[in-house]
């Protein structure tokens, strides 16, 4: 088949195409019929968000009877001049002298209809959603965001390593993990429980990762800088507008890196692909501003200028407990920050980013590393303005000694870590790393409301549809 030009590149090389006759090939958004007897097609193939105009006259053409048929969703090839247009807001058109219908869109049952749909509506129709210009705009960013974060560490020696899915160690410890089994469970007859996992598939109870950390650990401490980036899972059954059931996780792990430089690191990570998104993503960028947040752009470009703050676990209690701000959840220094003392940390207290680091041993994972005040451990976690957490990482423990105690403190299995306790035997090294929840960066860079747009095919409790 023969492929048309793609609509971005008309755009991009208006000079190049002008007086030349090209084809193109997408869906159709609109179209009006003039008196004068000319169709105007707004066409859009998804390379971009801007539809091509296409000037379809009736009188000297041989595809008036598709002309008649075409309608929102249609999807169609058009062969024609690349002209100068009159009309506002596009500064080429094309003038058809041929079009192929590919498919038809029935306008009493296609559910695209041309005006704004919710967005909640729009995830039931998830093998449509692509076509509108928001989930368009949010696709294109998240592609220009993945290949940023492969840059960003390709550019600075970092190795891309693969992480298993299906794992039987839960690296947070926090419990909302999804089982991977292939026992039925109607088929298990009571007493038989005892030794149930020894007819599993693997032999013992595995489930879905909720991070590639552990094993990233592994590969840092032989081949020094590497990430993962890959989708991660957790059962949380919390129906936010910032937590999936399934996500994507990027996640760097540098052996001879302490806190501080995995601080810096994170910064200068979050700043360059923001930045890098930016440049890129102009348009599309500016469709969000205009539909979701007025001053994003501006909002994005002093982040990417300024520094981000670092405040201790320690302070930021003390700053929680000075304010007069009536939050739901009390603040007392030993329990988590909740969502609302983070926004209010990032949002009014510093205006900007903030990493919080040292929160209390008791409740952060086992393999953080533990301060010399042996009450609080090495960990961060980077707070955005509009949406609280973004990464959360820490050094980790190197020392044998230390982390058989935290292994002991919080019930871990030796056994079941064994290989994690032989990286400490054998060859220790100081190291750190850090999780950058790529939705949560989608959903923070577009401005949009809800994480279920940041990602194609959303899993949340009760959804997983498509
Ligand atoms: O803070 P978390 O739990 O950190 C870890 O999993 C570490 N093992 C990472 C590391 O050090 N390599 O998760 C990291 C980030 C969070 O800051 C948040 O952005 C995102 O993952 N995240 C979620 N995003 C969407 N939905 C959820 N349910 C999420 N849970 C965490
Ligand atoms: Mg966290």
């Amino acid at each position: 088949m023969q492929q048309g030009v793609r609509i971005t590149e008309l755009f991009s090389e208006e000079e190049e195409y002008l007086g030349k006759t090209v084809k193109v090939q997408g869906w159709v958004r609109t179209k009006r019929d003039s008196k004068a007897g000319i169709s105007f097609i707004e066409l859009n193939d998804g390379s971009c968000l801007r539809n091509l105009q296409i000037i379809a006259e009736h009188e000297e053409s041989d595809y008036r009877e598709v002309l008649d048929k075409l309608t929102t969703g249609s999807s169609i090839g058009v062969e024609g001049k690349v002209s100068p247009s009159p009309g506002k807001g596009q500064s080429i058109e094309l003038h058809a002298t041929k079009i192929e219908p590919y498919g038809w869109a029935d306008p009493a049952t296609y559910p695209l209809q041309k005006k704004r749909h919710s967005f909640e509506f729009l995830r039931q129709i998830a093998h449509l959603r692509s076509r509108t210009n928001t989930m368009g705009a949010v696709t294109r960013v998240r592609n220009r965001l993945s290949y940023a974060i492969h840059q960003f560490f390709q550019e600075r020696g970092f190795h891309y390593i693969q992480t298993p899915i299906i794992t039987a160690s839960d690296c947070e410890g926090a419990g909302d993990i999804f089982r991977v089994t292939t026992l039925n469970p109607t088929n298990i007859k009571p007493g038989e429980s005892e030794n149930i996992y020894e007819q599993d598939f693997f032999g013992r109870p595995t489930y879905l990762t909720v991070s590639g950390q552990l094993q990233a650990e592994i590969y840092a401490l032989s081949l020094g800088k590497v990430y993962t980036f890959g989708p991660t899972f957790r059962a949380e059954n919390s129906n936010t507008s910032r937590h999936l059931a399934e996500f994507w996780m990027v996640e760097p792990e540098m052996a001879f890196y302490d806190l501080q430089d995995n601080l810096q690191l994170a910064e200068a990570f979050t700043k360059t692909i923001i930045a890098m998104c930016l440049e890129d993503c102009a348009e599309d960028m500016d469709f969000f501003a205009r539909f979701m947040q007025p001053s994003l752009r501006e909002n994005l470009e002093q982040i990417v200028n300024s520094s981000f703050e670092i405040v201790t676990y320690t302070e930021a209690i003390d700053l929680l407990k000075k304010s007069t701000e009536a939050f739901t959840f009390p603040v007392e220094w030993g329990s988590d920050l909740q969502a609302e003392h983070e926004r209010y940390l990032t949002e009014k207290v510093f205006q900007k980013p903030a990493s919080i680091i040292d929160f209390p041993r008791a409740i952060k994972p086992f393999y953080m590393r533990v301060n010399d005040d042996t009450k609080t451990v090495a960990a961060m976690d980077v707070l955005m303005p509009g949406i609280g957490e973004i990464i959360g990482g820490s050094q980790r423990e190197e020392r044998l000694d230390v982390l058989l105690e935290q292994m002991q403190l919080k019930g871990i299995s030796v056994e079941d870590y064994r290989w994690y306790v032989e990286l400490r035997e054998f060859g220790t090294a100081p190291h750190s790393g850090f999780g950058l929840g790529f939705e949560r960066l989608v959903q923070f860079i577009t401005g949009l409301g809800n994480i279920r747009e940041a990602i194609p095919f959303p899993r949340t409790p009760g959804h997983a549809d498509f």
